[in-house]
């Protein structure tokens, strides 16, 4: 089995099952590929670091984004405090590359040893609130015709 992952092996390879999941299962899948993205990082070498880095950083965009498209499309009434936090987070993530590119390694692992910390509040606490909603919002009969 080859060892080097690119970023689609990455996401093929993420299972559905992580500490992080919220029983919703789009969001327990971006969690699992999230979880693999930090694994990713934290194995980088120096001369990986980079990619791992850009890799996380996409996932992001793309993991906090789909959340961010949930909520609107279900009117959740705490959005803007939920995408203040992804916010916040995509601006910390986005200052550790120029870091690692000036050559600090420590940095990136200090984000991927860090990182789950955050990740395990935010997914137990606002996405596990976002899932319950919409488990709620998808077990309200529909409005009659
Ligand atoms: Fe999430
Ligand atoms: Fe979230």
């Amino acid at each position: 089995m080859a060892t080097d992952s690119t970023p689609q092996d990455v996401r093929a390879d993420a299972a559905a099952d992580t500490a992080y999941a919220v029983g919703w299962p789009a969001i327990d899948q971006l969690h699992a590929e999230c979880d693999a993205c930090l694994a990713t990082l934290e194995r980088a070498t120096p001369a990986e670091q980079v990619d791992a880095l850009a890799l996380l950083f996409s996932h992001l965009l793309d993991h906090f984004g789909a959340e961010e498209a949930l909520m609107q499309a279900s009117d959740y009434p705490r959005f803007d405090c939920h995408k203040r936090e992804h916010d916040a987070v995509l601006r910390v993530v986005a200052r550790v590359r120029p870091l690692c590119e000036a050559g600090d390694h420590n940095i990136p692992v200090r984000l991927a040893t860090e990182f789950p910390q955050w990740f395990g509040v935010h997914a137990s606490t606002m996405d596990a609130a976002l899932a319950a909603w919409l488990r709620e919002q998808s077990a309200a009969p529909d409005t009659p015709a």
